[in-house]
């Protein structure tokens, strides 16, 4: 076939992916194609725009290293990211919540004994945080493994400071006792703007949009036999609540940070009143 034009290049390309054997790779290559094309001829691009809308991934692609990930963000600020989670965690029935996994994620944090304070490295106003994990059932889950890492109290994440993966801070990994409850001590966590200094950052801009998350602290909490949860919790009163940059906020997420009243103290350890308090129930989903 030859003589292709705007009203039949779509078929052929279509055609052309006809013979392609694995049923998965030619859905997703027919869906790509039909998408793209609609999007084409929707926006009937200029070249130039179409030359710059390449620069852009190019730029995207080249903004990547072993500590940034332009790609998740790309697909975080386009609530692509969020579409998918979605998808994947059609969770019946009381499980808790999930959202994003973010690009500061590090799978090998220190495994902390319950209690320990994880931020070294960081000023701030002290938090506890204290979480517990149940089934559906409301049974104890336990032993559960609780991943958690948030922002310091100038919005930044460990793996962003010059010393990068070298000196992790403000994260780390616990197991939730025979009831189920874990508790660690850390620094309350501000608002933050995703990396802004690369593409995404220029797209936010040219979009009018600000590149903002609200204050939260991810936890991903994971036992044999269930479904892992990967989510945040976020701080009730939060600016950013309503305009998350990356889409990531639900209701049911979002916790208020109380202060500690009097002299406490928690698992043997003294808390100093004024101490702020994040507590969550987390729900994980059996496993399908
Ligand atoms: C985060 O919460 O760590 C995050 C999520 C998406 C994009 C950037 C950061
Ligand atoms: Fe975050």
């Amino acid at each position: 076939m030859r003589n292709f034009n705007e009203d039949n290049i779509t078929q052929a390309v279509l055609e052309r992916l006809s013979h392609c054997a694995d049923a998965r790779t030619r859905q997703i290559s027919e869906a790509l194609v039909r998408h793209l094309h609609a999007f084409v001829k929707e926006i009937e691009p200029s070249e130039a725009e179409w030359t710059s809308a390449i620069t852009f991934l190019t730029r995207t692609g080249q903004m990547c290293s072993d500590t940034r990930q332009e790609f998740i963000l790309l697909s975080d600020t386009l609530g692509v990211s969020m579409l998918v989670d979605a998808i994947n965690h059609r969770f019946a029935g009381n499980a808790t919540e999930t959202t994003v996994l973010g690009p500061f994620y590090v799978e090998e944090a220190q495994d902390l004994p319950l209690g320990a304070y994880i931020s070294h490295a960081s000023d701030g106003p002290p938090m506890i945080v204290e979480g517990s994990v149940f089934d559906t059932r409301g049974e104890p889950v336990a032993n559960a493994l609780i991943e958690t890492w948030h922002a310091d109290d100038h919005g930044f994440y460990d793996v962003q400071r010059a010393t990068g993966k070298g000196a992790l801070d403000m994260r780390a990994r616990f197991h939730a006792d025979d009831a189920g409850h874990f508790w660690y001590r850390s620094i309350v966590p501000v608002p933050y703007p995703v990396p802004n200094d690369g593409p995404v950052g220029k797209m936010l801009d040219a979009q009018g949009r600000h590149p903002y998350r609200p204050a939260h602290v991810h936890f991903k909490v994971s036992a044999p036999d269930f479904e892992t949860i990967v989510t945040h919790v976020f701080l009730e009163g939060d600016a950013y609540l309503d305009s998350d940059v990356v889409f990531g906020v639900k209701d049911a997420l979002i916790a208020k940070l109380e202060t500690v009243e009097g002299a406490t103290s928690l698992a043997g350890h003294p808390v100093t009143p004024g101490t702020a308090r994040l507590a969550y129930r987390f729900v994980l989903p059996d496993s399908r």
